[in-house]
């Protein structure tokens, strides 16, 4: 991994004192080629805002090991399907901007979706077999909107790395196999989920619960919990361990199981046994609302 370097009179005119919000993209891919020129590092936050904890974790992650910390905010319209969230996506830009500030934020890229995807836009990145299955199921173009944008975003910010929540394991694999595939020059950095106390996973569309649907909520962690128990006690078979999560689930009244799975960690394939470690993954609805979460699960 790169060192990040000092700042010096020389590099430090692209580090802004405050930070500050761009929502041009030209402007945006010409200042990170100043920074670039001097040999600053950039790190680089992608989200689609309403940020939490989760996303603060990442934008400290970044701030760590990186002399530019860029975050990205947009409501990314070429990942949602025809019937999804997208005009009732949650947004507060103000309190976004107040995370933003206190995590270590040097630039918000802030683009309208009329600059991202012009009038007469017709390229997509299409990654193949990882999108078919799990999300890609019930989110048939999801995956593509999500790697459309990435490379867009990565050609704008010409980040050193990016950052990536576990929470969203598919996507962090996809992105993985995307850069690979299409030799992009930066790293992908996958940091930890961040948890209520309770163990939901934080998102930003936990808002759309009620009250009730939040409380049962905790099936999904506690049925990941379940099969970590069950291979850390020797069970290796998927079949039984995927019963058992289902059964859990299936105990809260408002939940409704998408999926259930226990897939290999890299190209998720689902197992039929666990040899060294596998990723369970799961989708519940709630009412319309869809939570995702996932595990490690590791033979001891
Ligand atoms: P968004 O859902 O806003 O998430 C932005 C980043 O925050 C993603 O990498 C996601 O995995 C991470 N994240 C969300 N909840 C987290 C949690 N509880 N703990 C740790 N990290 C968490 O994911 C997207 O936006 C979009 O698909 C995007 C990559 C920006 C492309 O539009």
């Amino acid at each position: 991994m790169r060192q990040s370097r000092k700042l010096s009179p020389r590099n430090g005119g692209v580090k802004p004192k405050e930070m500050r919000i761009i929502s041009d993209s030209s402007e945006m891919q010409t200042l990170a080629n100043r920074i670039r020129e001097t040999d600053l590092l950039i790190g680089f936050v992608p989200t689609m805002g309403y940020l939490h904890e989760g996303h603060g974790s990442l934008i400290r992650g970044a701030r760590q090991q990186s002399d530019i910390v860029v975050l990205s905010i947009f409501v990314n319209p070429t990942q949602f399907g025809p019937a999804e969230d997208l005009d009732k996506y949650p947004r507060d830009m103000e309190r976004d901007k107040e995370i933003a500030r206190e995590a270590g934020t040097d630039y918000i890229f802030y683009p309208e979706a009329r600059d991202i995807y012009t009038s007469e836009f017709q390229t997509y990145v299409n990654v193949e077999k990882i999108t078919k299955s799990h999300c890609g199921v019930s989110r048939p173009t999801h995956f593509r909107g999500v790697a459309t944008v990435c490379t867009k975003l990565f050609n704008i910010v010409l980040p050193h790395w990016a950052f990536f929540g576990q929470k969203d394991y598919q996507q962090c694999a996809v992105i993985r196999r995307m850069v690979k595939d299409l030799n992009m020059n930066l790293e992908i950095i996958v940091l930890p989920t961040v948890r209520e106390a309770d163990g939901l996973a934080m998102s930003s569309r936990n808002v759309y619960l009620t009250p009730e649907e939040r409380k049962q909520a905790t099936c999904l962690y506690e049925s990941l919990q379940l099969a970590k128990n069950m291979v850390r006690a020797g069970r290796t078979d998927a079949r039984t361990i995927l019963m058992a999560m289902r059964e859990h689930i299936k105990r809260k009244p408002l939940a409704s199981i998408d999926y259930v799975s226990i897939a290999d960690t890299d190209t998720l394939q689902e197992l039929e046994t666990i040899r060294t470690e596998a990723v369970a993954l799961l989708a519940v609805y709630f009412g319309k609302t869809r939570l995702i979460d996932n595990e490690i699960l590791r033979v001891m």
